[in-house]
């Protein structure tokens, strides 16, 4: 089984012809499995018209949610349309209208090999304790002249009505994930998120704003979630917009993002395109 994917694909902010070389550069790879690992528009327009052009280049389109795909506004709160309706309602029902399947909502086999996904939450598991950043900065996501948009964009409501904090949001999308691995019964699984399950995924820089944001990259137990299933061979994840590609004890684990494009230097679509979709033959 061939089985092509990357991520951060932003085609709100990319544009176009962004998309276009990609659907042109899927066809080539010609995958049996396509999948997209979060960040792939915040508008539902283009989010639906970005899977209905990549549903032409594979059988199965497979797809999990990025904190972009989740963000809501005040106008949509105020209609009680938080991140966990995103998430549970709108985006399936996107999927479903383009033929993609949401591994949020649920795992998938195909020929033998089982798929698992989530867009799973940060937790501050991965924060830098060098930066001397309190913790109040991290709850409010504002230091040092530095906002983290997720803490406006991206509001998840309890059942009492007031936003959960991200450690809860990140437990309750561990917790899924896990059901899901526990409902798959194959031998060897493919595990996609978003934010990312491995410390090693973090990129250091000694730059203050980035150890500030590293916050925000992922949850560690998550990574305990996916290590504990000895089935999983691979583990896609994204939201860094920086690459690897490590082996973790069976599994292999990459981050393929395509990011933005003035992240490229210069770089044409095409190129970029190419190097961020990767083919793994399963
Ligand atoms: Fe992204
Ligand atoms: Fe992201």
């Amino acid at each position: 089984m061939r089985v092509a994917f990357t991520s951060d694909i932003h085609i709100d902010l990319n544009g176009p012809a962004v998309l276009d070389a990609l659907v042109a550069r899927a066809r080539a790879v010609a995958p049996d499995v396509l999948i997209i690992s979060g960040d792939i528009a915040t508008g539902a327009t283009t989010y639906l018209s970005t899977l209905l052009a990549l549903k032409t280049t594979a059988p199965r389109l497979l797809v999990v949610a990025g904190n972009h795909d989740v963000w809501t506004s005040p106008e949509a709160l105020q209609k009680g349309l938080d991140s966990w309706v995103r998430l549970d309602k709108l985006l399936p029902a996107l999927c479903t209208e383009a033929g993609a399947e949401l591994l949020d909502a649920g795992p998938v086999e195909i020929d033998g090999i089982g798929f698992a996904g989530s867009l799973g939450w940060y937790d501050l598991t991965t924060r830098e304790h060098i930066l001397d950043a309190p913790m109040e900065a991290y709850r409010e996501g504002v230091w040092g002249g530095l906002r983290w948009t997720d803490h406006t964009y991206a509001i998840w409501n309890g059942p009492d009505g007031t936003p959960m904090s991200m450690e809860a949001v990140a437990e309750v999308l561990r917790e899924r994930l896990a059901a899901h691995l526990r409902a798959l019964t194959t031998r060897r699984i493919v595990v996609a998120t978003h934010t990312l399950p491995f410390l090693d995924q973090i990129h250091r820089k000694e730059h203050p704003g980035w150890r500030f944001v590293n916050a925000f990259m992922g949850s560690l137990p998550m990574g305990d979630v996916i290590r504990a299933d000895p089935r999983v061979v691979l583990a896609i994840a994204g939201h860094t917009h920086l690459g690897s590609d490590l082996r973790i004890g069976r599994m292999r684990a990459v981050v393929s993002p395509l990011g933005y494009n003035k992240e490229w230097k210069g770089s044409t679509p095409a190129a970029a395109v190419a190097n961020a979709l990767k083919v793994v033959e399963l």
